[in-house]
């Protein structure tokens, strides 16, 4: 099968979500619930809370240090209040993904974590509006990757050894699935409804000029993703730091120096973020 034949399987099992972890129920009612503007975040909170378990997942990554709120978020609605009924959403939209991830690549959730802490220090920096969304999107930047563990796992094991060898990770994907990570994710985004902000700018966090509308909150992913694979955090395919696009920090308007700030607020965060990721691991272990 050549490349281009590649490519058109691998979308079509993304549409038909071959392979993939299903949507919880819930996610389809609170898609017609957020459209219809009579709906109160009060009864978009009850329709949540009536599952304990997704309950549970909500409240625990609003709690954990990347988005860094200083108060406990202690409630369905909090966490709505705070958050934002889209972040909400794409918790409850990926938490199947988000499973999968620390149980079975704990290198690549710790290393989507710390991009989520590090992308909102800089959403807020630079004055994103509503950080916590970048945040999140942040968190599912290489969402592509995990699609690519989970269900086209022949493929994923080429790309692994084609970038073991030092071929670049991104031409390796296009190669042996004839789209990369990014595009990949931004596709499976599209196909749950997710904000066109988040979708753009997961398309390109490798590759700044694939964005139109969202430059800036591409920019601060891109960056986020170069400062934590920098500082080692977490450990991805990818044995080397990608490179750093030079545009970013004329997108983002900072200097260099800045990112020396950014460090900073992130070291702590990121501290707090192993012990969350090593009490979600034991719990998996458990059940
Ligand atoms: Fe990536
Ligand atoms: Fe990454």
């Amino acid at each position: 099968m050549d490349v281009y034949e590649k490519r058109k399987e691998v979308r079509r099992k993304l549409r038909k979500l071959e392979g993939l972890p299903t949507l919880p129920p819930i996610v389809q009612k609170l898609n017609v619930m957020i459209e219809d503007e009579t709906v109160s975040i009060n009864q978009i909170a009850e329709v949540i809370e009536k599952d304990q378990v997704i309950t549970s997942k909500v409240l625990r990554l609003a709690n954990s240090a990347f988005y860094g709120f200083p108060k406990k978020v202690s409630t369905v609605q909090n966490a709505l209040m705070l958050l934002g009924i889209n972040v909400v959403k794409i918790l409850i939209t990926t938490s199947s993904i988000f499973e999968i991830l620390h149980k079975e690549d704990v290198g690549l959730w710790e290393h989507s974590i710390g991009v989520a802490a590090c992308t909102r220090i800089i959403a807020e920096k630079i004055e994103l509006k509503e950080p916590q969304e970048i945040a999140t999107a942040g968190l599912l930047h290489d969402l592509g990757r995990v699609i690519e563990r989970v269900a086209f796992k022949e493929d994923y094991e080429k790309i692994a050894k084609m970038v073991e060898a030092g071929e670049d990770h991104i031409e390796a994907e296009k190669k042996v699935l004839g789209i990369d990570h990014a595009e990949m994710g931004a596709y499976l985004m599209r196909q749950w409804n997710l904000p066109d902000r988040l979708i753009e700018s997961v398309d390109a966090h490798h590759e700044l000029k694939r964005a139109k509308k969202f430059k800036r909150e591409a920019a601060a992913i891109h960056l986020a993703d170069v400062i934590i694979h920098a500082r080692g955090y977490g450990e991805t395919i990818l044995k080397k730091v990608p490179p750093l696009d030079e545009k970013v920090f004329k997108i983002l308007k900072f200097d260099i120096w800045e990112v020396k700030e950014i460090l900073k607020v992130l070291e702590p965060r990121l501290y707090e973020l192993k012990f969350f990721t090593e009490e979600l691991i034991r719990e998996s272990e458990s059940t």
